[in-house]
C-alpha cells in the first residue's frame, strides 16, 4: 500500500521501516527540516537499537519529505504520529495534531484512511471527525481508525514487529478499513483487537497507567522494606512467580520517567477529573512517583557532609536504557536536586546527553572513569549494561569516597560491599 506517516519521532520513524519492510511504499514526513535531511542522508536522528539499519535495508520503499500537503495527496493510508505532551494543567497538548488536521483538511482531495498512532484522549478521534467535516473535507473522502501504539523505546523495532495485540478503533461499521489495517499488518502475527474509537483510545492510556500503577506500587513496597530490613527484589520476584501478578514492571528504583508514563498518567488523571471522577489510584502512584527521588537525596545526605566539597558522580541521563531520550528522565530531575544542595555533580551516560536549560552546572563526560575519578558517591540513575557489569575493585580505585547509590536497583549489593564500598539502594539488604 501507499502510506504517508506524519512525525519522524521514536514512533513515526519505526512505523515508516517496519511498514517498509513489510513491503509497502511509505513517504515519511515532518515539518523539522533538519531531521529530514539528516535522514535524506541516511543517518537516523535518534538512538533506536536497528532502527537505523531497517531504515537502510528498506530505503527502496521508504522516503523522507518536508512536504506535508504533496505526502497527504499522493498516498491513501495517512497515519498521524506527531507527539502529544503535556500542558502545565497535565491535560494534553493538541497543537500538533491540530495543526495536521489543518494539513489533512488542506490536501485530501481523494479517499484517506487516516489513522491515529499517537496517544490521544479519550474523544480525540471524533474531534478530528468533527473537524475535518467542519473545515470542508467530504465526509466520504475519509475513514478514521485509532490504532495506539505499545512499543517500548530502547526495543522499538522488536516490539512492532512482535506486539502483543494489534489495537483496531474503527467508526461504526467500517469494514473496509479493518481490511485496510490487515493488508498494512500482514506478516505481523498477533490477536487482532478491533474496537470503537474511543476504547481504543482509553485502552492505550489504561496499559500505560496500569504499567506506571505496578512501578508505583513496588516503589512503596519497596520504602517498606527499607525500614524493615526485608529484600525488595525478593519480595518482587516472588509474587511475581503468581501469573496474575506477573514479574514485569516491579524493579524499584528511582520510578517511571520517559515521554510517555508521566504525561500519560496526568492526561488521564486530567479527564478523570474533568468527568467528576476522582482518580484516586492514578493520583496515588503519580504521588509516590513524584516522591520517589527525594527518597534516595534523603539518603544521599545521610551519608555525605559539607556537599560544597563532595563530588556525585550520576551514570546514566536518558530516562531508560537503550535509548537517548532524556524527556522526563528521573536522572536529569535527580542531577538538579544534587546541583541544587550545592554537590558537584559530573554525569555521563554511553547515549544521551545533559539538557542545556535547567543545567546548573553539571558538567558531562565522557567515559565513565572520568566520572567516578575522586568522586565521593556513584549513583547509577539509569540501568544501562555496563553500569550494571561495572568492576567494583577498579572503580573503588578511583574513587575518593565509598558510596555507590543504586537508584535502579541493578547490582548486586554484595559485590559493591565486598570491595569495601557502601552500598544504597532502595529496599535492599
Ligand atoms: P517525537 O517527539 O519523537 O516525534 C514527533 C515528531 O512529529 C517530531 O519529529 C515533530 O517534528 C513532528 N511533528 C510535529 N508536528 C508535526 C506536523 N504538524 N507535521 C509533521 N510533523 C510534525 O514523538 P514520539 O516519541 O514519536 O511520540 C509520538 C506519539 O506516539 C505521542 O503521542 C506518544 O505519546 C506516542 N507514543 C510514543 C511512544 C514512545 O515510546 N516514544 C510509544 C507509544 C506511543
Ligand atoms: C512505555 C510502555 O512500556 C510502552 O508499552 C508504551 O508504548 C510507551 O511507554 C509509550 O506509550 O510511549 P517506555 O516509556 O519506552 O514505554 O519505557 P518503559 O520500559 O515502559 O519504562 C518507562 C520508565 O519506567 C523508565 O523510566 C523505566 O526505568 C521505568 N521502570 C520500568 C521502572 O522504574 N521499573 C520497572 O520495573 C520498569
Amino acid at each position: 500500500m501507499d502510506v504517508c506517516v506524519i512525525g519522524a519521532g521514536y514512533v513515526g520513524l519505526t512505523t515508516s521501516a517496519v511498514l517498509a519492510d513489510l513491503g509497502h511504499h511509505v513517504t515519511c514526513v515532518d515539518k523539522n527540516k533538519d531531521r529530514i535531511e539528516l535522514l535524506n542522508r541516511g543517518i537516523c536522528p535518534l538512538y533506536e537499537p536497528g532502527l537505523e539499519e531497517l531504515m537502510q535495508k528498506n530505503r527502496s520503499r521508504l522516503t523522507f519529505s518536508d512536504q506535508v500537503g504533496e505526502a497527504i495527496r499522493q498516498n491513501s493510508v495517512i497515519y498521524i504520529c506527531v507527539g502529544t505532551p503535556p500542558m502545565p494543567d497535565g491535560s494534553t497538548n493538541l497543537s500538533y495534531i491540530l495543526s495536521v488536521i489543518d494539513d489533512l483538511a488542506t490536501y485530501i482531495q481523494s479517499p484517506k484512511t487516516i489513522v491515529t498512532k499517537s496517544t490521544v484522549p479519550l474523544g480525540t478521534n471524533e474531534l478530528i471527525r468533527k473537524l475535518l467535516i467542519e473545515k470542508g473535507v467530504d465526509r466520504e473522502l475519509f475513514k478514521l481508525v485509532s490504532n495506539p501504539e505499545f512499543l517500548r523505546e530502547g526495543t522499538a523495532v522488536y516490539d512492532m514487529f512482535n506486539p502483543d495485540k494489534t489495537v483496531v478503533g474503527l467508526e461504526d461499521g467500517d469494514t473496509a478499513s479493518l481490511q485496510v489495517m490487515k493488508t498494512l499488518y500482514h506478516g505481523i502475527d498477533c490477536p487482532f483487537v478491533v474496537t470503537t474509537l474511543n476504547d481504543a483510545e482509553l485502552i492505550k492510556f489504561s496499559a500505560n497507567a496500569f504499567l506506571a500503577t505496578k512501578i508505583s506500587f513496588i516503589n512503596e513496597i519497596a520504602r517498606i522494606c527499607d525500614r524493615s530490613n526485608a529484600d525488595v527484589t525478593t519480595v518482587a520476584s516472588t509474587i511475581g512467580l503468581d501469573p496474575r501478578i506477573g514479574k514485569h514492571f516491579l524493579q524499584a528504583g528511582l520510578g517511571y520517567g520517559g515521554s510517555c508514563f508521566p504525561k500519560d498518567l496526568s492526561s488521564l488523571i486530567h479527564s478523570a477529573t474533568e468527568k467528576g471522577i476522582k482518580p484516586a489510584i492514578l493520583e496515588a502512584a503519580q504521588f509516590v512517583n513524584d516522591t520517589q527521588l527525594d527518597f534516595y537525596i534523603e539518603k544521599i545526605k545521610e551519608h555525605l557532609d559539607d556537599y560544597s566539597s563532595k563530588k556525585v558522580a550520576v551514570l546514566g541521563i536518558a530516562f531508560k536504557p537503550d535509548t537517548d531520550d532524556i524527556r522526563s528522565s528521573r536522572s536529569v530531575l535527580l542531577i538538579e536536586k544534587l546541583e541544587k544542595l550545592g554537590l558537584q555533580v559530573v554525569a555521563y551516560d554511553p547515549k544521551a546527553k545533559l539538557p542545556s536549560e535547567n543545567n546548573h552546572g553539571a558538567t558531562q563526560v565522557d567515559s565513565i572513569n572520568e566520572a567516578i575519578k575522586d568522586a565521593d558517591c556513584v549513583v547509577i540513575a539509569t540501568d544501562w549494561p555496563v553500569f550494571k557489569s561495572l568492576d567494583w575493585n577498579e572503580a573503588k580505585k578511583e574513587m575518593k569516597g565509598t558510596l555507590i547509590v543504586d537508584g535502579r536497583n541493578c547490582v548486586d549489593p554484595l559485590e559493591v560491599r565486598k570491595h569495601g564500598l557502601l552500598y544504597v539502594g532502595v529496599g535492599r539488604i
